[in-house]
């Protein structure tokens, strides 16, 4: 994910903010059932095998291929090559070129501690130590983060946790603590108090939760190691920073300059580096200031301060080298042609560009997207058998940095996804052997869910609990949080993967999916480490293969469902039962609370009557979709089919504003658009929670009469898109 795909941190978020985040279903009729889909789907999945996909892994992660680079390049190239043995048509690589960052390979990043003369008494080699024999490629060692500004800066530290940092940490250097938040959040709090650097780290309590020795740590575990570091992008956006909302097509105009960025601080505009949690308890140990709050005690055998500074008046020194270079990126795209409506296709995706090795985040995603592929013709070439639709298999490239090349595929080919594309099925990682984590635009909620209950779990331990399917064991972890469903819970879709762009700026319904195991929570504890080896899957994670196997099977049945279904499988009861049971009742719940105050009533007043106003409309198309028969529907004739399945396409555009959310031209959708304050998640009409949020911490009467123009205008073109959606469900002359 620039993703950081880190999702599993949205759900931990999540599950702290209580259940208003989620959406849950009801009981109303499930959908259509194809005979004939599920048949062709059974057949193809029992062509995956496992050994394939080991083989593709460990071919994806010979060395370390960071986007950008000719280690990555030569991935390309494999993947292309093989994408064509298999029979795919029309494959190609979909060129970029691109703004990228990287540290110096000869000049590793570091910090130093110093005494009160200036004498260095400690220097971090700024290098993981490799493990195991895999790790060969030195590169790999190095410790740094993408979009971090280059420089040397000497001050004093202060502990902020995972908190936003107050006044404390202006002119200081923070140190802060990976957790549920996007770093590139982290780097931004850091930049806006006023710091004049910023480390992170992984703390023990999170990550190597069976203890630091080399018994319980990765060699032996999947737990972290001392040395061990997250890398990671900090760029918070989509696609070539220079670019934004247009393509960086080879010699177009390019927007902005790097200085631009840095000017308007859309790139962090001072060094940020991750560190090892061995190299934190050296910080911590000398630390001066009172101890720290029991909640920002981390594992680390030593008394967790705040500071400011050191002890003996020692000083910490932060040394970053960063260079920014355009690059060329390219994605990997191959087809399989439908027979019926060759020009309506779902996209099959994982990014393949990697941190370090890559075989937790995306390899295996990749393994085994490459692998379904595979499948797919090989039960084609056997059967005669085609999908009604097409399908655009797509490894992207650059996902690590900031979604870059996804994110410029959808700038480039806009109106041609919009009108034609009907889904994304994305993943990006294997990350755990137990459970499912799912999320999915409402509509298409039930596609996952009848995809995870057709797959058997491949874990023995599930089993034996009596958790026989991917579903069983989804909905045993995350069980529904409301009243009216008793299906697993999905979160609403946000950053974190390549998907992000297909529905922020496309309005096209995503289906991601990750796996977790329990224990690992915010993420995998080896992710975005040098550790991330096919000895980790090979011996620890999966060694059979069987949950990657799991994993291709529901890509199968999610592909299939689009492709081959009559009436596409957007379940419009299921996005209005969330719109009027869940995401506007919380919105009515703030306001009633917001409204006792006097002072704010005269600036909420505007928006509350609109949002009235939203209300009715979403009840009366609340009946309309109610009054649907999905099953009538699905019987009629071709003509008629194509008429709504345009009109369920159309209707999804309705939530795509096109200069976009409270001003952000990338992020255009009306319903979900991640908050601002975490990349990695939001509340469904974040905007609206955004203003009014602002509205009550504001003192200041001028601004709080443009919030509160906002905060109407905001809710009206909320409603302007659900009156659009009654439109789509009607011939244009209905009244
Ligand atoms: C700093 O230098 C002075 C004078 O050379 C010396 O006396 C002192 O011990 C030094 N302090 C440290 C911490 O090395
Ligand atoms: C923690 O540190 C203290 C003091 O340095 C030491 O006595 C103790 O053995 C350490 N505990 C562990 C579990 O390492
Ligand atoms: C399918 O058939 C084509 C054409 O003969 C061949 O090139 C391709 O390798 C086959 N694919 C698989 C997976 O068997
Ligand atoms: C579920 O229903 C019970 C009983 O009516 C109620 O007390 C509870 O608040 C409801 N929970 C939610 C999440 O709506
Ligand atoms: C699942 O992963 C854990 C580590 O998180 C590992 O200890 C366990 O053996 C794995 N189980 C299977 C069936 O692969
Ligand atoms: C929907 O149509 C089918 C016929 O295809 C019918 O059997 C069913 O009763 C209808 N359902 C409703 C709720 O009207």
């Amino acid at each position: 994910m620039k993703i950081h795909w880190l999702v599993l941190a949205l759900v931990a978020n999540a599950i702290m903010a209580g259940g208003a985040k989620f959406r849950h279903e009801k009981f109303h009729s499930p959908p259509v059932k194809s005979p004939e889909k599920d048949a062709h789907a059974e057949k193809i999945r029992k062509l995956i095998k496992p050994s394939n996909i080991r083989d593709n892994l460990r071919e994806l992660t010979k060395t370390g291929h960071v986007a950008g680079t000719e280690k990555n390049l030569r991935v390309a190239k494999w993947i292309r090559q093989k994408t064509i043995e298999y029979g795919l048509e029309n494959v190609h690589f979909n060129e970029y070129d691109v703004l990228l960052s990287y540290p110096d390979w000869k000049r590793p990043n570091h910090i130093e501690i110093l005494d009160s003369n200036g004498t260095v008494i400690h220097k971090s080699t700024g290098r993981s130590k490799p493990l195991t024999k895999e790790e060969t490629d030195e590169e790999t060692e190095l410790q740094w983060l993408a979009y971090s500004a280059e420089g040397a800066v000497q001050g004093d530290v202060v502990y902020i946790n995972k908190a936003t940092p107050e006044d404390i940490a202006h002119g200081k250097i923070v140190i802060a603590r990976y957790s549920h938040s996007f770093r590139g959040n982290i780097a931004k709090a850091a930049v806006q108090a006023g710091a004049i650097g910023c480390l992170i780290y992984s703390d023990p309590q999170q990550v190597a939760i069976l203890g630091t020795g080399p018994e319980a740590t990765y060699g032996k575990t999947d737990k972290m190691p001392p040395d061990a570091v997250q890398r990671g992008t900090i760029y918070i956006g989509v696609g070539d920073p220079r670019t934004p909302a247009f393509p960086s097509i080879k010699g177009l105009y390019k927007e902005k300059t790097e200085e631009d960025l840095l000017n308007e601080k859309a790139i962090p505009t001072i060094p940020v580096l991750p560190i090892p949690y061995s190299e934190a308890k050296i910080i911590f140990e000398r630390m001066n200031g009172k101890p720290v709050i029991p909640g920002f005690q981390g594992g680390l055998n030593v008394t967790y301060k705040y500071g400011p500074g050191f002890t003996n008046n020692q000083k910490l020194k932060l040394s970053v080298c960063s260079k920014k270079e355009e690059r060329k990126i390219q994605n990997v795209l191959g087809f399989i042609r439908g027979k019926e409506e060759p020009d309506r296709y779902v996209l099959a995706t994982n990014h393949y560009d990697a941190w370090t090795y890559g075989a937790v985040d995306p390899n295996s995603g990749t393994a085994t997207l490459m692998e379904v592929s595979r499948a797919m013709m090989e039960y084609m070439n056997k059967t005669g058998y085609r999908p009604a639709k097409s399908i655009l298999f797509g490894h992207w490239d650059a996902e690590e940095f900031g979604l870059v090349g996804s994110g410029e595929f959808a700038e480039e080919y806009r109106e041609q996804l919009m009108s034609r594309a009907i889904g994304v099925v994305n993943m990006d990682l294997i990350g755990g052997n137990q459970t499912l984590l799912g999320i999915t635009n409402p509509t298409v909620a039930n596609v996952l869910r009848s995809a995870a209950r057709k797959v058997e779990h491949p874990n023995p331990s599930e089993v034996q609990e009596g958790r026989k399917t991917m579903y069983d064991s989804w909905k045993f972890y995350s069980p529904s949080k409301n009243n009216r469903s008793n299906e697993p819970w999905q979160m609403i879709p946000a950053g974190g993967s390549d998907h992000l762009p297909f529905y922020n700026y496309l309005g096209i319904p995503i289906i991601f999916f990750v796996t977790r195991s329990l224990d690992t929570f915010p993420s995998y504890p080896l992710y975005h480490t040098m550790h991330e080896t096919p000895h980790l899957m090979e011996n620890i994670l999966d060694a059979d293969f069987k949950m990657h196997k799991a994993i291709g099977e529901m890509f199968v049945e999610s592909i299939l469902a689009f492709t081959d279904s009559k009436l596409l499988p957007y379940d419009l009861k299921e996005l209005l039962d969330d719109v009027t049971l869940e995401f506007l009742p919380a919105i009515r719940a703030r306001f009633e609370t917001a409204m006792k105050d006097k002072k704010l009533m005269k600036y909420l007043e505007p928006g509350y009557e609109q949002f009235g106003l939203l209300e009715k409309t979403c009840q009366l198309l609340n009946e309309q979709v109610h009054m649907r028969n999905e099953s009538l529907l699905s019987q009629s004739s071709a003509a008629r089919l194509k008429v709504e399945n345009d009109r369920l396409m159309e209707l999804e555009k309705c939530f795509i504003k096109p200069d976009g959310i409270l001003g952000n031209r990338q992020s255009r959708h009306l319903l979900f658009s991640p908050s601002q304050e975490n990349w990695y998640s939001g509340n469904a009409m974040s905007q609206v929670h955004d203003l009014l949020t602002r509205i009550e911490k504001s003192k200041n009467d001028k601004k709080m009469d443009k919030l509160s123009k906002a905060l109407a205008g905001e809710i009206g073109h909320i409603h302007v898109a659900f009156i659009c959606a009654k439109h789509s469900l009607s011939p244009f002359f209905a009244s």
